[in-house]
């Protein structure tokens, strides 16, 4: 695999890092390639192009989700901040933090 986007030696980090690094790096693909086919979707004139583009889109979309609960499960620090964040009903960024 390749080791694109570490910056520091791969033997330097441990296993549950360099986990991380992948998931993160995964993650990050996932919702570029949802962003592209959205883009792409409303570009397109072709209705029956356009509703594969958001199929993919979709499909791109659960794939980021679940690289997020792999993360979730893997990461106490994303499993904090998850856990105070998604699916809240209060202001996302609490008075005093602004
Ligand atoms: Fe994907």
């Amino acid at each position: 695999m390749s080791s694109e986007g570490l910056h520091v030696p791969r033997e330097r980090l441990s296993g549950n890092t360099y986990a991380l690094h992948q998931a993160i790096t995964s993650l990050m693909e996932e919702l570029e390639a949802a962003d592209w086919y959205a883009q792409r979707a409303d570009d397109c004139e072709d209705a029956a192009l356009r509703a594969v583009l958001l199929h993919n889109m979709r499909e791109e979309i659960e794939h980021a989700a679940m690289l997020i609960e792999w993360l979730r499960r893997n990461s106490s620090e994303f499993a904090l901040q998850l856990k105070t964040y998604l699916f809240s009903e209060t202001d996302i960024v609490p008075a005093g933090h602004e």
